[in-house]
């Protein structure tokens, strides 16, 4: 496996990969690997001759008050996951190479950057979106993966790769989840033991939903009004943003349908989680 900082390198090498007729699948991420990263780089060994890793905490993603400087980081461990998921080269950029002094371009997905985790974070999407055009330049990718937990991320960043005519095809992965529920996430490393159990209330929420709508429950605001209740019964949490809505276009919906998607974001302590479902897919 090949550790490569140097954008330039990372970007040559890339470029005679493909002269060599050699397909490139790529995962982006921002490092403290779990199983859910795990499972994007296992398919995409699968999908790509060559897989490519790439670690960097983007800052123009974090807004001013949020964790950027203490999110996690472990290198050794994510290079050991790495290793045992088959991947050939990790990419490990530093910020100042990604935004030298002068940088003043921006992505913009307009619409679907707005609402939901676009709401209460501004701009946000706006420093993903970038972050990830870029990287698609570094690392050329035919084929890039990303998680389902981080769902309007990955509408953005298909609708970008779409408006943008970039030749690379995106893949939404499944939510990992661990056995009791919780989605996993790098950030889920800030709960305390006592949090951890609070941190439930997020996927009970997706559970209740889920079960009554498949019980014929169709009305958006009885179905939140249950969700809400059962997360504001945990002391602990606090609701972000709860929202049933059409998992295209993210508009908000009335009716629930199978195509509808449930968003949720709710802080534990000063840990802020998100968990998403559409409601007529298998959980
Ligand atoms: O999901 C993430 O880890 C990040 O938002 C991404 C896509 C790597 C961009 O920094």
């Amino acid at each position: 496996m090949n550790i490569i900082s140097a954008i330039q390198e990372m970007q040559s090498l890339a470029l005679s990969l493909k002269r060599e007729g050699k397909t490139i699948a790529f995962v982006p991420t921002m490092g403290f690997l779990h199983e859910g990263h795990a499972s994007l780089l296992r398919e995409g060994r699968r999908l790509g001759d060559v897989l490519v890793l790439s670690i960097f905490v983007n800052p123009i993603q974090f807004g001013q008050n949020e964790d950027l400087e203490r999110y996690p980081r472990d290198m050794e461990r994510d290079c050991r996951i790495a290793r045992e998921c088959g991947t050939d080269i990790v990419f490990t950029p530093e910020a100042a190479g990604m935004y030298p002094p002068g940088f003043q371009t921006s992505i913009r997905v307009r619409e679907l950057s707005l609402p939901l985790c676009g709401a209460s974070r501004p701009g946000h999407f706006d420093g993903v979106a970038t972050v990830v055009t870029k990287l698609f330049n570094m690392v050329q990718p035919d084929v890039a993966l990303f998680g389902n937990k981080d769902y309007q991320q990955l509408a953005v960043i298909r609708r970008m790769t779409h408006d943008l005519n970039l030749p690379v095809r995106v893949i939404g992965m499944p939510i990992v989840r661990e056995a009791d529920g919780l989605a996993m996430s790098s950030r889920n490393s800030y709960l305390s033991p006592v949090e951890r159990r609070s941190a439930l209330c997020l996927s009970r929420a997706i559970r209740l939903v889920r079960e009554r709508f498949a019980g014929g429950e169709h009305s958006a605001s009885t179905l939140l009004a249950a969700a809400r209740e059962l997360i504001t019964a945990e002391p602990a949490a606090v609701i972000d943003y709860l929202e049933l809505r059409d998992s295209a276009s993210l508009a908000p919906v009335d009716l629930v349908s199978d195509t509808t998607l449930l968003a949720l974001a709710v802080k534990i302590g000063t840990t802020r989680l998100i968990d998403n479902t559409v409601l007529g897919d298998t959980p």
